[in-house]
């Protein structure tokens, strides 16, 4: 048996969670938004103005917080007047970037545009994050979108937003300048988009966008070079990395096969992400400050080889990635000084989705499951912990076999703990500052093998159940089972 501690130093603060930490992303690719979330007059499921109502009950259960949209690559082809307007009248596009994977799906309809985005947050009760268009659009077309979003006066295109069915506007905050910029977003070199940005992000701030996101990198390269061209950060609030882990720098095996080598490589991945932020955040204070411009890691999650652009970016979703997001939600908490919001890829269907569908049916996944169980730390304080458990090594680095994180507020203290180890169950003693007065948890995956997913039939099955905590010496005292994540609330006086 191996036992492992846990200090909780409830009065050593970091910061607020920001709820936007817990935010998604959709993307009109693969069934993510067509299909997941607005299938139009299709009756097999019920819906709310052409929205799933399956899908919205499920994020709204869980709190979608801030959702970004219309992409990823897609945004930067994406003309926002295409998808305003009756319906029937809006053009058909070809989706240049994402070739979907079914035939009918190659064409985009326009059907689900701002004003059915910005229903469908209300209906999840999200802000939305809307995504200009930088590489293939120009700084009137994003102060325009600006424009007919946030205006309330007698403008044309305000009352082009009325006559769509919005008297009232929608006031959008959050707005990306572009996404992918080195990439699929146009290419750039980090010079050149600096200076398209400060153009972009002036007239979409006059226009009465309140937060801007820059397009920034996991390449230290890219936002260094960025932040020096710009010359005036005051543009930015917000620096955007993505990182996914899977596919992309070395054998994780796939999705729901993997050999023991494999499932601890994805846990090293998922680690990068933490030290993506760190990297940043030290570019950030070389030619601004973190205090003002935060780190929107607007896109995350794990990324299987076997999701391409063939299937729409579709992959099972195991426990072996739910277990991972634990651990990278716990050091989103440790940085909740650095890390304004994030976004998990993608809300539906797609990638690390927390729900998934079928003609008929949504249901949840082990990744939902994670989220629902940390949603007691949104907006809570997040408190520094220390750790003494065992590692694994992997090629990369050593994986610590226990991941926590910890926040604070006039209830108590709520503790998140996953046990990585693939076949050792692990006790764990956790102490927290003041006399324990009342614990109780809940207990993920106990049940479960690391590559189990859920399917309609099997979902419920992934709930979260009773744990059991005692007390001893003043900590308390819990049992954590391989490839498990637990949440605990502690009460002290
Ligand atoms: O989420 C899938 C894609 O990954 C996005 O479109 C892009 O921004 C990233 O490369």
């Amino acid at each position: 048996m191996t036992h492992d501690t846990v200090r909780v130093h409830r009065c050593e603060e970091i910061d607020r969670v920001n709820p936007e930490i817990h935010g998604h992303f959709a993307e009109h690719l693969g069934r993510c938004v067509y299909g997941g979330i607005w299938i139009g007059d299709d009756d097999r499921v019920p819906t709310t103005d052409g929205i799933r109502e399956d899908t919205v009950e499920l994020l709204s259960d869980l709190g979608v917080h801030q959702l970004r949209w219309p992409g990823g690559c897609f945004a930067d082809a994406y003309h926002w007047r295409d998808g305003v307007g009756p319906r029937e009248e809006r053009p058909r596009r070809a989706n240049d970037f994402w070739a979907q994977g079914r035939e009918e799906a190659f064409v985009e309809s326009n059907a689900f545009g701002t004003e059915e985005f910005v229903r469908f947050c209300d209906l999840v009760d999200a802000e939305p994050f809307l995504a200009a268009n930088v590489g293939s659009g120009d700084p009137r077309e994003a102060r325009d979108w600006v424009e007919y979003c946030n205006r309330d006066d007698d403008t044309t295109l305000a009352r082009e937003r009325a006559e769509n069915g919005s008297e009232d506007p929608h006031d959008v905050t959050y707005w990306g300048v572009g996404n992918e910029n080195w990439g699929c977003g146009g290419k750039f070199d980090p010079e050149t988009y600096a200076n398209e940005f400060r153009r972009f992000a002036h007239f979409m701030r006059v226009a009465g966008a309140e937060e801007t996101i820059a397009c920034g990198h996991i390449d230290e390269d890219w936002n260094r070079r960025f932040l020096a061209e710009l010359t005036e950060p005051d543009l930015v609030d917000h620096l955007s990395i993505h990182r996914y882990f899977g596919r992309w720098d070395g054998d994780c095996g796939s999705a729901t096969d993997f050999d023991d080598e494999q499932y601890y490589r994805l846990f090293a991945e998922s680690l990068k992400v933490g030290r993506a932020i760190d990297s940043a955040a030290a570019t950030i204070d070389t030619y601004a400050s973190t205090d003002d411009v935060g780190i929107a890691v607007d896109e995350w999650g794990a990324w299987h080889p076997e999701a391409d652009s063939e299937n729409g970016l579709q992959q099972e979703n195991s426990v072996r990635d739910a277990v991972a997001a634990a651990g990278v939600l716990d050091d989103f908490t440790h940085r909740a000084d650095l890390v304004s919001m994030a976004n998990l890829a993608q809300t539906v269907n797609v990638l690390q989705c927390v729900v998934q569908t079928d003609e008929e049916a949504a249901w949840p996944t082990p990744t939902y499951r994670v989220l629902d169980l940390y949603s007691p730390h949104v907006g809570a304080t997040a408190v520094r912990t220390a750790v003494d458990t065992g590692a694994v090594e992997t090629d990369l680095w050593d994986v610590p076999l226990v991941s926590v994180s910890a926040t604070a507020d006039d209830d108590g203290t709520y503790v998140t703990l996953s046990n990585r180890s693939l076949d050792e169950e692990r006790t764990v003693s956790v102490a927290v500052d003041g006399e324990v007065e009342a614990v109780t948890g809940e207990l993920l995956f106990a049940e479960h093998d690391p590559a189990d997913y859920s399917t309609r039939e099997n979902a419920d099955g992934f709930a979260s159940a009773d744990l059991d905590a005692t007390t001893a010496d003043g900590d308390v005292v819990l049992d954590l089972p391989p490839s498990s994540v637990a949440g605990l609330s502690v009460e002290t006086v």
